[in-house]
């Protein structure tokens, strides 16, 4: 058995979509959005779909022996995992946002709205900016909007979210896309596979 975790979602579609085109039978995983584990036909390979911020637990546990899952989580997390492959889907970039007209008060910490603590806290070190963390989980964009930060550290996508707030892009962090990772002890017993796999998923995405 070959274990998949992928991530739920507006990945997921994509996902299935390239490892169909490969030949993997990933027919039914789009077609229950309650179900969370499928199997394909002949019973030789099984689907988890997870929360994409828990992929990499998952394969980092070896639960599941792949994973897709976005560059920003691996930077942010560093689970001690193999990163095969760029997918070069769900391209984003990570962004320092604020509201339209902000002017930084360079006299007091910045202050940080963000899921990503620890690639905000190391793009700020690297300018050697004094911050303010706020963690937060999600709807970022309304902590500068309520005014309890000055910035969010954030992906954007389409930068809708950001327009639709009356809110811009002041830097761009860094670019973002969905990795193919792997579990380092299933690599090493399934490595014909998993390579192959890569080797398909690398041609069908050229
Ligand atoms: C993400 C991100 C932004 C938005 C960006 O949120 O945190 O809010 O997408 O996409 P856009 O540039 O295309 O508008 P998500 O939808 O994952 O939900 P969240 O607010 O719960 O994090």
């Amino acid at each position: 058995m070959f274990n998949i975790a992928l991530p739920k979602g507006r990945l997921a579609e994509k996902v299935c979509g390239l490892l169909a085109g490969i030949g993997f039978d990933t027919s039914e995983v789009m077609s229950d959005s309650r179900r969370l584990v499928f199997t394909d036909a002949e019973g030789k390979v099984s689907y988890f779909l997870v929360k994409p911020s828990d992929v990499a637990i998952y394969v980092e546990r070896g639960v599941a022996d792949i994973g897709v899952v976005g560059k920003d989580i691996l930077l942010e997390t560093k689970p001690d995992v193999y990163e095969l492959l760029d997918l070069g889907i769900g391209k984003c970039t990570m962004s320092v946002a604020a509201k339209e007209g902000f002017r930084e008060n360079k006299e007091r910490p910045l202050r940080v709205a963000t899921k990503f603590v620890n690639i905000a806290s190391e793009y700020y070190s690297s300018l050697n900016r004094e911050i303010e963390i706020i963690k937060l989980n999600g709807s970022i964009e309304l902590a500068p909007i309520l005014d309890m930060s000055d910035v969010i550290v954030d992906i954007v996508e389409t930068g809708t979210t950001l327009k639709n707030n009356n809110m811009k892009v002041i830097s761009q962090i860094m670019p973002i896309s969905a990795r193919l990772i792997a579990n380092k002890t299933s690599y090493k017993f399934k490595s014909g596979f998993i390579d192959e796999l890569t080797e398909k998923l690398a041609e069908a995405i050229k």
